[in-house]
């Protein structure tokens, strides 16, 4: 059985299932570690872990521990409350359907992302910073997320492997600019965070490509070089007349953590500016929800849950939850099992509907085969229409094959 516990629990004899951190962060080689001795449990505190999680079956275990099962459905229940405590004027007001606004949001990620590569490029072969396209893509990204969000946020999470650095760069950006929004940021203040997700890993085109690239877990040196990323980020950004302080916070301070775990300054609590804290949690789920060359990705529901978790101790609460009531737990586009057995996409969660949205049925699971003629479901509807039905959990799209934003209406 999995179970969590505090790492100031565990005793030699344990077996460490996962370091509920990602990859980077431990200096083990997996994530499966057998506690041998005290000098494993000394290392695993120095990296400022703060709780594991112990496979009982294969070491020793913890009476009181929650099981891995009852934490998460714990946490989902948090989460959940989190959602319904929305407030009316945090709701998400959409001016045009999500049909409407995905052909044009289409056009502003593909031009988003060819700017970004010229950016890039341009940066590789040292020249000077375009800020002038940069902006005009930025603001064509605001447009697109005030007439619908979900679009651009929908289309935001799909990329291909090869991509990871430039579309990583546009989703920040694009999650920068839908949060700024959602907390209320003046338009000008919305553009200057959206500008500075679009440059915060800049740095980066300085990485050796066999180091930013590299399928496997990298090696303590390499996590170093990558980390100079941050440093070379700013000396780019200070060397680009228009950059705004807003901006170029985003970028300096998105790996600090509440806590101090972070990097390059290891800054602590109010030390770090609200665009970096905002910066830290939209880069962090981007970074978990999408393939990256060395980690799978993992879905939208189970970031939430690896961000919820980390509040107040390495991410500002206030904003965590805020960024959970911006996106919700069940975005336009992903596919999700009903208590039925139906597998479903969600097409719509305006308004009231975050944990019972409208959804187009595409599968039965307890048959194994796809809709003929997929149909919606209103699930805030207490009858009729299928309403009765509700959301189990989240499904991998990969698992059967379909590729969701064909479902859309
Ligand atoms: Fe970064
Ligand atoms: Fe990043």
């Amino acid at each position: 059985m999995i179970k969590k516990i505090n790492v100031n629990e565990l005793i030699p004899g344990m077996f460490i299932s996962d370091f509920n951190c990602t990859w980077l962060q431990h200096p083990f080689l997996s994530n499966n570690v057998k506690v041998k001795d005290e000098k494993i449990i000394n290392k695993i505190c120095e990296y400022g872990i703060r709780e594991v999680y112990i496979d009982t079956d294969k070491g020793l275990d913890v009476a009181h521990a929650q099981t891995e099962k009852e934490m998460i459905q714990q946490i989902q229940t948090e989460i959940e409350e989190v959602i319904e405590s929305a407030t009316e004027d945090t709701v998400h007001k959409k001016q045009t359907s999500f049909k409407e606004e995905l052909v044009n949001a289409g056009k502003v990620i593909e031009e988003a992302s060819q700017t970004v590569k010229n950016i890039m490029e341009d940066i590789k072969l040292g020249k000077q910073l375009n800020i002038e396209t940069a902006n005009e893509i930025v603001l064509k990204m605001i447009d697109s997320i005030i007439r619908n969000k979900d679009a651009l946020v929908s289309l935001g999470r799909i990329r291909k492997k090869d991509e990871y650095t430039f579309m990583h760069s546009v989703n920040v950006c694009v999650l920068m600019v839908a949060f700024s929004k959602h907390l209320g940021y003046d338009d000008k203040t919305i553009e200057l965070l959206g500008m500075g997700g679009l440059l915060h890993d800049i740095g980066k085109m300085r990485i050796p490509l066999s180091i930013l690239n590299k399928p496997y877990k990298l090696t303590a040196r390499e996590y170093d070089i990558v980390k100079v990323h941050v440093k070379d980020g700013c000396d780019i950004l200070a060397q680009s007349p228009g950059i705004s302080e807003t901006s170029f916070l985003v970028t300096s301070h998105h790996h600090e953590r509440l806590d101090g775990t972070g990097y390059p300054r290891g800054l602590k609590g109010e030390e770090i500016s609200d665009a970096g804290k905002m910066a830290a949690i939209a880069d962090m789920y981007d970074a978990m929800t999408s393939d990256r060359c060395y980690k799978m990705k993992i879905l939208p529901t189970s970031g939430l849950r690896e961000l919820y978790e980390l509040r107040g101790i390495q991410l500002d609460d206030v904003m965590v939850q805020e960024f959970i009531r911006c996106f919700g737990i069940y975005p336009v586009g992903t596919l999700v099992r009903l208590k039925s057995g139906l597998l479903a996409i969600v097409i719509d969660n305006s308004d009231h509907n975050l944990l019972q949205p409208k959804v187009r049925v595409i599968y039965d699971a307890n048959k194994e085969e796809f809709i003929r003629m997929p149909y919606e479901i209103d699930l805030s509807q207490s009858s009729g229409d299928g309403g009765a039905d509700s959301i189990t959990n989240y499904e991998s799209p990969e698992r059967i094959h379909i590729h969701t934003l064909s479902y859309l209406p």
